[in-house]
């Protein structure tokens, strides 16, 4: 049986995956996370067979040279600081996690006899769109956001290692992802979160900005498509076919839980906000046979519920680190 070395796995995409490849798959998973304030091990709880955890930094060369005693034919980076807004309040933090750690795991890769190295990156690296036109693949990288600047510089440097020492390797981009244990910092969780607990939603500027949601199990089907069938040194689009303005976002989560209009307050634009997100994932379509199978309708109604039904694991965060982020970012808006 092979394994994948599987990190930032605690997270939020990362333990959708370990969740779906076990299921589907017959996989050893390695899960090696440092635990930052998004990683969190309830969101594994109940899984015992072939899978791993151990508790690392991917910037500690240390941590990440530790790894070389285990086996493992793959490895699938999820590990990252992941959210804009606290990319925007403490950038230096994403250089130092999502460069450099991507490159200390390339270096260990090298290394190992690996099958393939998946760095999982985001559309956010193509920058903004107007009101028409989609990212492709050879679109040109125009990140806006320190967090968006360091997805693509670790595409660059993992690309380069591909073509400098052969690395076997694909990058994936794709776009917002919604689902089960989404951290509430993100804009579902956190706007389900606050209406919930009739906590106004905060919308930034005209609440018009568009993004292309997927749900999370697509991404993860996705993900192990390129994975096993992949072209060597290939980078993958991965769309959900649901583009959407925040606002109607917002107006969809407050019917579905019975919550007035009146909730929503528009605060303070974000700085840079990207205004549109569209992505054209024709390639993994025909190549890879890859497309998504879930509406956006119908996900956002299982997110919804997943939510409504695990308010213990909501308000295991919020109450913790979280209380003081939100007084921070939304206190004076
Ligand atoms: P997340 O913030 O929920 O999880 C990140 C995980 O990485 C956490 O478990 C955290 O503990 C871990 N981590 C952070 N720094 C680490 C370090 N130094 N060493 C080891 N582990 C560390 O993020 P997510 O939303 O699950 O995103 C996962 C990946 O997918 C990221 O690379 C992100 O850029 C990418 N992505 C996310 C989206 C999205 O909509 N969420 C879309 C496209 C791509
Ligand atoms: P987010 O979930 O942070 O994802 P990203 O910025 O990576 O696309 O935000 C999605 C959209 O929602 C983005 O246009 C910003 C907006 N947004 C709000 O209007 N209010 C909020 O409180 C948050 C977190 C996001």
């Amino acid at each position: 049986m092979k394994t994948i070395l599987v990190t930032g796995g605690a997270g939020f995409i990362g333990s959708n995956f370990i969740k779906y490849v076990l299921k589907n798959r017959d996989y050893k998973i390695i899960n090696f996370d440092k635990l930052t304030y998004a990683g969190n091990l309830e969101n594994l709880k109940g899984i015992k067979q072939n899978y791993s955890f151990i508790k690392g930094d991917i910037t500690n060369i240390e941590d990440v040279e530790s790894l070389l005693k285990q086996d493992f034919e793959y490895i699938v980076n999820f590990a990252a600081e992941s959210h804009v807004d606290r990319s925007i309040s403490s950038p230096n933090i994403f250089t130092h996690t999502n460069i450099l750690g991507t490159q200390n795991l390339l270096n260990i890769a090298l290394k190992k006899d690996l099958l393939k190295f998946i760095q999982i990156s985001t559309d956010e690296v193509y920058g903004s769109l107007g009101k028409n036109g989609y990212f492709y693949e050879h679109t040109n990288l125009s990140p806006t956001s320190p967090y968006s600047a360091s997805k693509a510089s670790a595409d660059l440097i993992a690309m380069a290692y591909h073509k400098t020492f052969n690395l076997k390797l694909n990058i994936t981009r794709c776009s917002n992802n919604y689902g089960p244990f989404q951290f509430p910092e993100k804009l579902i969780p956190l706007m389900i979160n606050n209406a919930q607990n009739d906590i106004p939603l905060p919308v930034y500027g005209d609440g018009k900005n568009i993004r292309d949601w997927i749900y999370v199990e697509d991404h993860c089907e996705a993900i192990l498509k390129v994975m096993e069938n992949g072209e060597d040194g290939e980078i993958y689009n991965i769309g959900g076919n649901a583009e959407c303005q925040n606002i109607e976002i917002v107006k969809l989560i407050l019917k579905e839980l019975n919550k007035p209009e009146s909730l929503i307050t528009f605060v303070e634009d974000r700085k840079a906000h990207d205004k549109r997100y569209a992505i054209d994932f024709s390639k993994i379509q025909t190549e890879l046979g890859w497309q998504p199978k879930t509406p956006f309708d119908i996900g956002m109604k299982k997110t919804i519920q997943w939510y409504k039904d695990n308010t213990k694991w909501l308000e295991n965060i919020v109450s913790g680190e979280y209380k003081e982020y939100y007084r921070k970012m939304y206190g004076g808006k």
